[in-house]
């Protein structure tokens, strides 16, 4: 059965990102959650989506520029909604040990893209994720296939899933040459017939951002091995639906 993944947290109810979102999550019954890492001057996991605190914050600038502690005094919730005025920029270790506690998936996302190297993100989040002990309950993601790579050289069986927005020719054969082990595609990049290929082949299809109630019905029927959504809530929704 097709597990739910709330991506960034329960982003489309609550500030993405943060750990009000991830507690969304696990409070309407998500699978799991998927979330964002970059790195700070001071060598520290932040969990953001984007390379600038500008978006989700009142801060301003590149979050290679700030210590842990600066990026922790800014406000990551008034931007989505004056009902959250406490939220901060959690530390990976601080989702990490709260996670601990529940029975979760983590989707980590890399963003090491674009002009942004961050060398050594990998063996940090493996790191991480070894402490507690979590790398069964893991997914490392990134459009970075060239970390992906570096990140299979690291560990040989952690659950690495490449993430794509072309529309590649059988994506699994090129997961495979890679490491990679399953794939986690824009909506529009993959056919019925190919997701099933892709299971079949024991290559897990996890396609982001499934928002509408259309497109969760019809990955739920192509089989997907999960969804990846903004709104956990309505997806469970539409599978108790499809199952009665
Ligand atoms: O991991 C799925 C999705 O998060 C990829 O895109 O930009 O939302 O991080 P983005
Ligand atoms: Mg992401």
């Amino acid at each position: 059965m097709t597990k739910i993944i709330a991506h960034r947290g329960s982003a489309g109810t609550h500030p993405e990102n943060t750990m009000a979102a991830f507690r969304e999550a696990e409070h309407v019954g998500a699978d799991g959650i998927e979330l964002d890492v970059h790195l700070t001057k001071d060598g520290k996991l932040a969990v953001i989506h984007d390379e600038t605190v500008n978006r989700t914050t009142n801060g301003k600038g590149h979050v290679k520029d700030f210590t842990m502690s600066e990026l922790h005094r800014l406000d990551a919730g008034s931007s989505f909604s004056t009902e959250f005025p406490y939220e901060k920029i959690p530390e990976l270790t601080e989702v990490l040990t709260w996670l601990e506690q529940t029975g979760l998936t983590v989707n980590i996302e890399l963003k090491n893209v674009f002009y942004l190297d961050y060398p050594g993100i990998e063996e940090k989040v493996l790191e991480e994720l070894e402490r507690f002990d979590l790398k069964s309950r893991a997914i490392i993601s990134s459009f970075n296939h060239l970390g992906l790579y570096r990140m299979r050289k690291l560990d040989p069986m952690i659950d690495i899933a490449i993430l794509f927005s072309e529309k590649l020719y059988e994506p699994w054969k090129y997961a495979e040459s890679l490491g990679a082990t399953s794939l986690h595609p824009h909506v529009y990049s993959m056919t019925d017939e190919m997701i099933h290929t892709s299971e079949q082949q024991n290559y897990p299809v996890r396609p982001f951002t499934i928002n509408d109630e259309m497109h969760m019905e019809r990955l739920i029927h192509a089989g997907c091995s999960a969804i990846i959504t903004d709104y956990p809530e309505r997806a469970i929704a539409v599978k108790e639906r499809l199952r009665s």
